[in-house]
């Protein structure tokens, strides 16, 4: 079999070099020159664990390939799926399907042959549906059937996640496209991971509940981490205590600065938006979206109060920039509002990522500067501020923090550090949720 995807981004990538894997033969089609001609040189454009070794084995097997033209690519395609980004629009939220619909169009121009057009995009109730009239209207002849297929992988354990699902969802009212589906798919019948086939809406509203949900669960204990700062409990413990509960499960149950990254923003913007549109408002969404915002803003008032209510001409290290460990991907992180805002209240800034910090320099003031490594970041400064855990920061023991930093006070947004040894130490810790932690009014 053989299939083509537009759009060679995060989910492109994965998705093809997945389905390579499964034995499939994958054209990936990128529109962006420098990213297909990194490609069509083996160099992959984003930072994934397991991703540049998966595309060169399967590159090699001539079982994945980068074609300079769209046509090229769909060629024999049984299946092309639709995996262009789905931005936010500016101004209202909605989910911007610009790039969807316009390669929708070149893909049904260019075809010769009825394939079935998946969108792996997340895409707003009702878009399948319209994808199928514009097909239909432009190449009447074609008979092209459509399919909504969401994916549900995590930037970081992208590829573990796609080749071990916990469902695949499929959505479609056509046999045909869940006859090239299930053959797509049948790799998994072999570990047993359920395929769930609905009808277009459901599949697209069924992806939209999925992020809402999580970002829901993270917005919680958030809350619930300022109510524990408040009363002398440990967030930690309260998640541990809850997160056992089967009903409720260990998951998305870590109090932090709020959520970010390429999906649980727009998603949850858009689930609002459609829930408005369709008559049936999620009061429980609108909740997560402002509280989350509101939460983002206020981390730097954190800072500023652990730092006795001034950083002005303080040196402060921000460990961790992507908005989740193991990824470069800077959008809607975190560490966004947080360093302009230190920045504007007379920091200076010096962070560290192990991989966003090419991506973060075009996001962050000019100011900013960026350290070779984690040490080179603390030397000298007056706070550490630990915005993303990744594992090598977790392994920075209060003992290395006393021989290079200056001042005494660390703000772990993650909760990575023992509390107890900090403080033994003689820094003065404030955690997330952490009763000893810096109360926040404001969020
Ligand atoms: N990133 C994630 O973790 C994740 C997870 C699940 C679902 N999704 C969804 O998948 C979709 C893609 O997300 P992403 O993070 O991979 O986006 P991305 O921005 O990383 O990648 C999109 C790619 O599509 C390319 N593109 C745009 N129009 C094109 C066209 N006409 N022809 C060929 N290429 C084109 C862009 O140049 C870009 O490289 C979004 O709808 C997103 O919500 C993302």
């Amino acid at each position: 079999m053989k299939i083509a995807i537009i759009g060679g981004g995060y989910v492109g990538l994965v998705s093809g070099a997945c389905f390579a894997e499964f034995g499939t033969t994958v054209a990936v089609v990128e529109a962006d020159p420098g990213k297909r001609a990194m490609l069509m040189e083996g160099k992959i454009p984003i930072y994934e664990p397991g991703l540049d070794r998966l595309v060169a084995e399967n590159a090699a097997a001539g079982r994945l390939s980068f074609p300079a033209t769209l046509e090229e690519g769909i060629a024999d395609a049984e299946a092309v799926f639709i995996a262009v980004g789905t931005p936010a629009r500016r101004g209202d939220g909605h989910a911007d399907l610009t790039y969807v619909f316009a390669a929708v169009e070149q893909v049904v121009l260019a075809l010769d042959h009825p394939a079935i057009i998946v969108t792996k995009s997340t895409v707003p109730v009702g878009t399948g549906r319209k994808i199928k009239e514009l097909a239909h209207r432009l190449r009447p002849e074609l008979g092209v059937e459509v399919a909504s297929n969401p994916e549900f992988l995590r930037e970081g354990s992208a590829i573990t996640d796609f080749m071990r699902p916990d469902r695949v969802v499929v959505g479609t009212e056509s046999e045909r496209a869940r006859d090239v589906l299930r053959r797509l798919y049948r790799p998994l019948y072999l570990i047993e991971a359920p395929i769930v086939f609905t009808g277009l809406e459901t599949a697209e509203l069924t992806k939209y509940a999925a992020n809402g949900f999580l970002a829901m669960k993270i917005t919680f204990i958030n809350e619930m981490a300022d109510l524990c700062e408040r009363v002398g409990a440990d967030v930690n413990d309260v998640a541990r205590g809850i997160g056992l509960d089967g009903r409720i499960g260990r998951k998305f149950l870590h109090a932090g600065p709020g959520f970010g990254g390429s999906c649980f923003p727009k998603d949850t913007l858009a689930l609002m938006r459609i829930a408005e549109e369709a008559g049936a408002p999620s009061r429980l969404i609108q909740s997560v979206v402002s509280v989350n915002d509101a939460r983002k803003e206020a981390m730097a008032a954190r800072v500023i109060a652990a730092c006795g209510g001034s950083v002005a001409g303080k040196r402060v290290a921000v460990l961790g920039l992507a908005f989740k460990p193991e990824t470069d991907d800077m959008r809607e992180a975190p560490s966004l509002p947080l360093v302009a805002a230190l920045a504007a209240a007379g920091a200076t800034v010096v962070a560290f990522d192990p991989e966003a910090m090419a991506g973060a320099k075009a996001l962050l003031p000019a100011a900013v500067e960026y350290a070779a490594d984690a040490p080179a970041a603390l030397e000298g400064a007056d706070a550490l501020v630990l915005v993303t855990e990744w594992n090598e920061f977790r392994a920075l023991a209060p003992e290395r923090l006393l021989t290079l930093m200056r001042g005494r006070v660390v703000v772990d947004l993650r909760n990575v550090f023992d509390p107890a040894a900090m403080r033994a130490a003689g820094f003065a810790y404030h955690g997330i949720g952490r009763a000893e932690g810096v109360a926040v009014r404001e969020v």
